[in-house]
């Protein structure tokens, strides 16, 4: 479904508001500031609320604006990395506390669901792992072996999933996953953390942050936070300019939604093991359900046809469940792939002890948001938590640094590739009302949006991150910086960071 602005919206954003909020409009202090009103901020603002400490939440967007809104919510404990990949890259016992620390995640997420009464639909249910046609069922027996390793000790091999429309084979069944409504839970956390004395800006943009005995945090609209403390959850950091960004790597993935009779398919998470895999749940509705189907990710600003991998996700869900109707929804979200499968959470490398960073989501935007609330919670009460070491934004894996380098190369690439090549198109003329191109003016490129009554608006198509080239994405009408993230809207305005600004207004 698409909004009419062109941007596509999701299942939640169609069956769920967030409150509304008012933007800052004068200096203030706290405890804590933390930027970014996602699931990792809107967690850790709960958190220490809870904990007494005074929060102040901004965003520069609405609440839950950011990938939040675009995530399909699966609250999971089958780590999409794989455990056997991770004993490799990090050793047996911090995959027992990936594991321990996801499972935790979804135990804490069902408490606060249960606490503060929040009506976001969150159910347990289990989650199947399976094959696609052709792969050997060793990879299936060998992750059994490293998750009952990792301490998941229910987990068991089984003959098919529950789905009657096709035969999945052989696979994995997680039990106790869960799944929820992510917009309807923000508003729950939103109410409780101001019932606790929080305090939410939205539509607010930190425009600096400095670290020190007292953090400070200066707003685009002219106002000053000072605060004992800084959290940037910002989905990718726009506190740190280099360091993370080397350490992950932005990818696109797909989402469609379609309705299908109640009860006609059964109500578990399921991936299969692809490379990019697919992800599959359902979310009921009054008379009916949708089944949401993810998959076929790729490096962000960096594909063409767009349109085609939504359709091939339409084809690949008809093929296995013909049941389905027409396809209501289509989106798109970002996910963050670090180096080496875990998450950063903890202290900004590099910078003051009391500015701190949640990042590096990959595919568990959800539980390792929630992580994010108890280990930084942690952290700036200066308890000790186990976690700390595996997650520490710090941490240098040389098991992973074949997968550092060749992310690392491909960003080079893209400056080489990207200041060398021509334009999209050679003049304005050939770009069709409601899409956009990069289009060569002398040494400079420019972004170029034809809006739907023709008008043209041109910004400078370099990244305001580290000087990139963004890309127009058709099916969301964005530009996407193919380097470490940036994203903006049609008409330039910043939506997705590392990047802290619009693009560069040019003269015409
Ligand atoms: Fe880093 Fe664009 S996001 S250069």
């Amino acid at each position: 479904m698409k909004t009419d602005s062109g941007q596509t919206t999701s299942v939640w954003m169609a069956t769920a508001n967030v409150p509304e909020r008012q933007p800052l409009a004068e200096d203030t202090r706290a405890d804590v500031c933390i930027v970014g009103a996602g699931i990792a901020g809107m967690s850790v603002g709960y958190l220490l609320a809870r904990e007494g400490r005074a929060v102040v939440v901004i965003d520069d967007g609405p609440i839950a604006g950011g990938m939040t809104q675009l995530t399909t919510a699966h609250l999971s404990n089958a780590f999409d990395d794989r455990y056997q990949e991770m004993e490799r890259v990090h050793g047996n016992e911090m995959t027992r506390l990936i594991a321990e620390s996801h499972t935790a995640a979804i135990d804490r997420i069902e408490s606060i669901v249960a606490e503060e009464k929040i009506d976001c639909d969150f159910e347990r249910l289990d989650g199947y792992l399976f094959l696609p046609p052709g792969d050997s069922i060793e990879l299936l027996q060998r992750e059994l072996e490293a998750a009952r390793r990792a301490g998941l000790a229910d987990v068991e091999m089984v003959a098919r999933a529950p789905i009657d429309s096709f035969d999945t084979g052989t696979c994995l069944r997680f039990p106790r996953q869960a799944q929820f409504h992510p917009l309807k839970y923000i508003a729950g956390l939103a109410r409780a953390i101001e019932r606790l004395g929080g305090r939410i800006f939205i539509r607010t943009r930190a425009s600096e942050i400095t670290g020190g005995s007292f953090a400070c945090i200066a707003t685009a609209s002219g106002h000053i936070i000072t605060a004992g403390a800084v959290v940037v959850a910002t989905n990718t950091p726009v506190t740190n300019v280099v360091t993370i960004h080397t350490k992950q790597a932005p990818y696109t993935t797909y989402v469609i939604g379609a309705r299908a009779p109640r009860g006609s398919i059964a109500r578990s998470l399921y991936w299969d093991t692809l490379d990019p895999y697919h992800y599959i749940r359902l979310q009921s509705e009054a008379d009916s359900d949708v089944l949401i189907v993810g998959g076929e990710d790729h490096k962000s600003g960096q594909a063409k046809k767009y349109e085609e991998r939504w359709l091939r996700l339409e084809q690949w869900a008809r093929e296995r469940f013909p049941m389905i109707e027409a396809v209501e929804f289509r989106w798109l979200g970002q996910v963050m792939e670090p180096v080496d499968g875990v998450a950063f959470i903890g202290r900004n490398p590099g910078d003051d002890d009391n500015v701190y960073i949640a990042t590096g989501d990959s595919g568990m935007g959800m539980t390792h948001g929630t992580i994010a609330g108890l280990l930084l919670t942690d952290l700036i009460l200066e308890r000790e938590n186990r976690w700390a070491r595996l997650y520490d934004p710090s941490r240098v894996s040389l098991k992973t640094a074949g997968e550092f380098a060749k992310e690392n190369l491909n960003v080079a690439a893209q400056y080489v590739k990207d200041y060398l090549a021509g334009g999209d198109v050679e003049s304005v003329e050939e770009i069709r009302e409601g899409e956009g191109a990069v289009i060569r003016s002398g040494l400079a490129k420019l972004a170029v949006y034809r809006d739907e009554t023709g008008a043209l608006h041109k910004r400078s198509a370099v990244c305001r991150h580290l000087g990139c080239i963004v890309q127009w994405n058709s099916a969301d009408k964005t530009w996407d910086c193919p380097c470490h993230g940036s994203r903006y809207d049609a008409f330039g305005r910043v939506i997705n960071g590392p990047a802290n600004s619009d693009l560069e207004a040019v003269e015409e």
